[in-house]
């Protein structure tokens, strides 16, 4: 099975490109951010506060998080509710920042992300995919871009899906989210010893995609 992992910070553009070659090369594309995000938002429904997250783990057993794919993408459910655009809040991606900090999390969720591996060609997007969740793939590339342009960028798409947000405060959230998220004691967000490091600041969508076309092609000699 084919295996590349891409990792970043959010909004360096990760979600756009592995899309983008997912279907280039016939790949499953899963967004393991999004299970964080599901997670999250249990525990924002659930009452917990963000400065007591730990107040999730005697609740973990009873979280039940799963993934199906189709030709509109990825869908995620907690339970049996979908709740694939829920997710995509400012507060839940703060929830979200918080509760992948707790190493309860990260556990209960490993198997379900390597499940797909194991199964499927993929290429997988989140942040400790090259180092600790996928460590043999053949690929790994590290994706990021400057905290202003990728504020920018978060709040161009966040106007667009119609939820009001103001560049400052997407700029605030990313770095809280870089911080935490680059600083947690399991699984910090960084690259791999073997990634490759591509930055995006400046770069347009088509110019991104062509660079890592050639990597992918390179590696598995297409
Ligand atoms: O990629 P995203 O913004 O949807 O991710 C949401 C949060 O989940 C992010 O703050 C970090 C966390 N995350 C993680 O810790 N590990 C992953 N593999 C993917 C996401």
């Amino acid at each position: 099975m084919k295996k590349i992992a891409v990792d970043g910070p959010s909004g360096a553009g990760k979600s756009t490109m592995v899309k983008a070659l997912a279907e280039k090369y016939g790949l499953l594309y899963v967004d393991t951010g999004a299970i964080y995000r599901v997670v999250g938002l249990y525990a924002l429904r659930a009452g917990i506060g963000r400065e007591e997250i730990d107040k999730l783990i005697p609740l973990l057993p009873a979280i039940k998080v799963s993934l199906t794919h189709d030709g509109e993408g990825q869908h995620v459910f907690l339970g049996d509710e979908e709740v694939t655009r829920l997710i995509r809040t400012p507060e839940v991606s703060l929830y979200a920042s918080d509760v992948s900090a707790l190493p309860e999390v990260r556990a209960k969720l490993l198997d379900l992300q390597r499940d797909f591996a194991r199964k499927y060609d993929v290429i997988m997007d989140g942040r400790d995919i090259g180092t600790v969740v996928l460590p043999d793939a053949e690929l790994k590339i590290f994706l990021t871009a400057s905290a202003e342009e990728r504020a920018r960028r978060r709040t161009l798409e966040l106007l667009a899906k119609g939820v009001d947000v103001t560049y400052e405060d997407t700029l605030r959230q990313v770095r809280e989210r870089d911080y935490n998220d680059s600083h947690r004691a399991v699984a910090p967000l960084k690259p791999a010893c073997d990634a490759v490091i591509v930055d995006t600041t400046g770069r347009g969508i088509e110019e991104t995609i062509g660079l890592l076309s050639e990597l992918v092609e390179k590696r598995f000699g297409i």
